[in-house]
């Protein structure tokens, strides 16, 4: 469209030659452009952008933490909902959950056999539980996405087992993450760690690329082969949040639209983070240890 030739009037109206004035600008603007998309509509992040995610990823780890000192028998799910939107809010965020696609809490909380998106409510946890918290926070426009299983208690050795390999799932992904691997190497990292253990991964949910949005480009499955799939590389931003189930992998949704839990009753445990793709390999924006 704009095809101004570099002797060609500036179309700036300038009066000057468009070589002589705004070719070296538009020309740097037009690179930009192309940096800035990858496949599929990813979109490649900035410094300044990867800064706002890091900060936004800062405050859910602190959620998180702080809903970890509160886990014990006897609470409710709502309580948890409440410290979340609460801390959220004080420090000028907004809970992305709220609201979204017509979900009516601030967190998801998903118990024992719950794979995902539990809404908080009345239910009263007891020892022995296990329970995901999943945070979204938006600070400053930018969306930084984490989750962790927690013990009630004291958990028994199905829950102590399903806990240990989500975790482990979660860090193994993390581990292929670096330029020129490919989303198929996390999904097989994942896999074969999970069904070496006798678990099941979940396939109905994906981690996704987030940070200008909730969910954007691309689908980062928990499953894949070696060496397939799309290529990774620098300032691509997603999240990797394994659903891992001790029992089959098949879920149905309840009543409510939301809650997704595992068809055998089995239990089921996640972890997520956001993380960005560096030059030798990435960097977590919500860090927290997975030892
Ligand atoms: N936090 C979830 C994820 O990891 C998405 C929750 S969507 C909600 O992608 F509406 F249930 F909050
Ligand atoms: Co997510
Ligand atoms: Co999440």
């Amino acid at each position: 469209m704009n095809k101004t030739g570099r002797n060609d009037l500036c179309p700036c109206g300038s009066g000057k030659k468009y070589k002589n004035c705004c070719m070296i600008k538009d020309q740097a603007l037009k690179q930009n452009q192309t940096k800035r998309y990858y496949r599929q509509n990813i979109i490649l992040k900035t410094p300044e952008e990867i800064e706002g995610i890091r900060k936004a990823g800062r405050l859910v780890v602190e959620t998180l933490d702080l809903v970890e000192s509160k886990i014990r028998p006897g609470i409710t799910t709502d309580y948890i909902n409440n410290i979340v939107h609460e801390h959220t809010i004080k420090n000028n965020a907004i809970p992305a959950p709220l609201n979204y696609k017509g979900f009516p809490k601030s967190v998801c909380t998903s118990v024992n056999s719950v794979i995902c998106h539990g809404i908080p409510g009345s239910y009263i946890l007891k020892d022995g539980d296990i329970v995901n918290v999943d945070i979204t926070s938006i600070l400053n426009g930018y969306y930084a996405d984490a989750s962790k299983t927690f013990f009630v208690g004291t958990p028994s050795k199905q829950a102590a087992k399903i806990v240990s390999v989500a975790k482990e799932c979660l860090k193994r992904g993390l581990l292929m993450v670096k330029p020129g691997n490919t989303l198929g190497d996390i999904g097989w990292a994942i896999q074969s760690f999970a069904e070496s253990n006798g678990c099941s991964v979940v396939r109905d949910f994906v981690g996704h690329g987030v940070g200008l949005e909730f969910h954007e480009p691309p689908q980062v499955a928990h499953t894949g082969r070696r060496g397939h799939g799309l290529p990774l590389v620098e300032n691509m931003v997603f999240t990797i949040e394994p659903m891992i189930n001790l029992g089959r992998a098949s879920l149905r949704i309840l009543e409510d639209g939301w809650t997704a839990v595992t068809i055998d009753g089995s239990l089921s445990a996640q972890f997520e983070q956001t993380i960005v793709v560096t030059k030798n390999g990435y960097e977590s924006l919500t860090p927290f240890p997975l030892e």
